[in-house]
């Protein structure tokens, strides 16, 4: 009987943690090096996961639709983007250090820091003082220039959503877009977390996709565009294959909205430690069109073509991490069987669509037909994994914990009647299919 891992379960993240290692999914950053806190290297399984992830959000939000372009913006900016988007100002936690050991702790998390307090304390190590609480900045600091005296300091963006506001004129100017409109993007950002943790969950550096949708600046417009993108965002992770129980929304309170937000809501993900984000849905209004036109002193309003009217747009910002939700697709698809553990990824998502093997490896003609049909298949686009290790029975459990969704097993009948048999990994059945119909099944 399948057990189905709520993500409440605990133990749950550590499995998916050793299997992510185990199977090439997901790597410690710099793991030889000791590591780097808050990296994480994507493997060959991985990598394709993510892949085929960010492939899928760019067909729903740019192919698909006839009303939102792409970009592909810098990662490094001119530093004055950042004042003018706020983030100098605003993108910094209030921090306080353990005197003990200095390790630095957010100010506003209590069970943290009595955590903290109690594993010195139990560790014999006396009593936690803590600094008064300062303000850090969460923006990555870098600098680009070849002589010393010469160089800028600059910042890794925070968030990729300036090089989409930045870009406002260019991109109004170079298409036929018309208000309302959206601007898509995916990318690495950057935020030096202070404690960064839970897997992908929090990390220093990681990637982003996020649609700017710019609308009519009017409050009922903005009510209309924000339900429809939080419907939209919804719908778009239950096809992703989420179970529903494990989502929801959540309103952000006045006190805790972003400094360019009128409004916010998060969709949340159950996680083995609680409810917690896993995307945003911000009504930014004009906010960041009006600081970039009032620091760069250039004219970023748009002009209606049929009315004349002059206006900066508001901004109906949907924003999610990749890594994150990856990690939760993840959780969602880890399946427990009494001799088995299976990534019940959907198809789409699997880093490998197909498996092929030779019944035994030992056998030229049975691997030189196998190996055929993978070449086949791998030729037709179809993301293909190759194994002729072990029998086949272990085979059959590496590709389950993989989240492939077919197995083919080239045998003798192979040899007869041109069949193979085709397994799937959510039933175990095997059926014969003819090998030349293998790609339009498949498909
Ligand atoms: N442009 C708006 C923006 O960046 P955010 O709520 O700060 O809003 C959006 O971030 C999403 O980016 C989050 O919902 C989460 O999925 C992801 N994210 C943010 N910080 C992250 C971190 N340190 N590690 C991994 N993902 C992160």
């Amino acid at each position: 009987m399948a057990q189905d891992f709520t993500p409440t379960e605990s133990g749950l993240m550590q499995k998916v943690v050793a299997l992510c290692k185990r199977r090439g999914f997901i790597f410690p950053g710099s793991e030889i090096y000791g590591g780097l806190g808050g990296t994480w290297d994507y493997g060959p399984t991985g990598s394709l996961l993510k892949k085929n992830l960010k492939d899928w959000w760019w067909e729903e939000m740019v192919t698909l639709r006839d009303d939102i372009v792409g970009v592909d913006a810098a990662i490094m900016m001119n530093p004055r983007v950042w004042e003018a988007s706020g983030h100098l100002e605003a993108f910094a936690d209030t921090l306080v250090e353990c005197k003990l050991c200095h390790i630095r702790l957010r100010a506003d998390k209590e069970e943290e820091k009595k955590e903290h307090e109690k594993e010195h304390a139990e560790k014999g190590e006396g009593k936690v003082e803590w600094t008064n609480p300062r303000r850090f900045s969460t923006l990555v600091a870098a600098q680009v220039g070849v002589i010393e005296e010469d160089k800028t300091n600059l910042y890794l963006r925070g968030e990729i959503t300036a090089g989409v506001q930045i870009n406002f004129r260019n991109v109004v100017d170079s298409t036929r877009v018309r208000v309302p409109f959206g601007v898509a993007q995916i990318g690495k950002a950057f935020r030096n977390e202070i404690t960064p943790g839970n897997f992908l969950f929090r990390s220093r550096e990681f990637e982003q996709f996020e649609v700017q949708y710019y609308i009519r600046p009017d409050e009922t417009e903005g009510k209309k565009w924000f339900e429809y993108w939080k419907q939209n965002r919804r719908d778009w992770h239950l096809k992703l294959g989420f179970k529903k129980e494990h989502l929801r929304f959540r309103d952000h309170r006045d006190d805790e909205r972003a400094h360019y937000a009128i409004a916010a809501t998060d969709i949340e993900y159950l996680t083995p430690w609680g409810w917690e984000e896993m995307m945003g849905i911000h009504n930014r209004g004009d906010y960041d069109l009006r600081r970039h036109q009032e620091f760069s002193g250039k004219d970023l309003t748009y002009r209606d073509p049929e009315t004349g009217e002059t206006f900066l747009p508001w901004d109906i910002e949907t924003s999610s991490g990749v890594d994150r939700p990856l990690m939760f697709l993840l959780m969602d698809a880890y399946t427990e069987d009494a001799d088995r553990v299976v990534l019940k990824l959907h198809p789409r998502l699997a880093p490998y669509k197909v498996a092929v093997f030779p019944l035994v490896k030992n056998k030229p003609e049975l691997v030189e037909k196998a190996r055929t049909i993978f070449l086949a298949l791998k030729k037709a686009g179809i993301s293909t994994a190759w194994d002729e290790r072990g029998n086949i029975g272990k085979r059959y459990l590496a590709q389950d914990e993989i989240g492939t969704p077919w197995c083919v097993t080239v045998d003798y009948q192979t040899l007869e009647d041109k069949t193979v048999t085709v397994r799937d990994r959510d039933t175990t059945l095997q059926e014969r299919i003819k090998v030349d119909t293998l790609e339009t099944h498949f498909r």
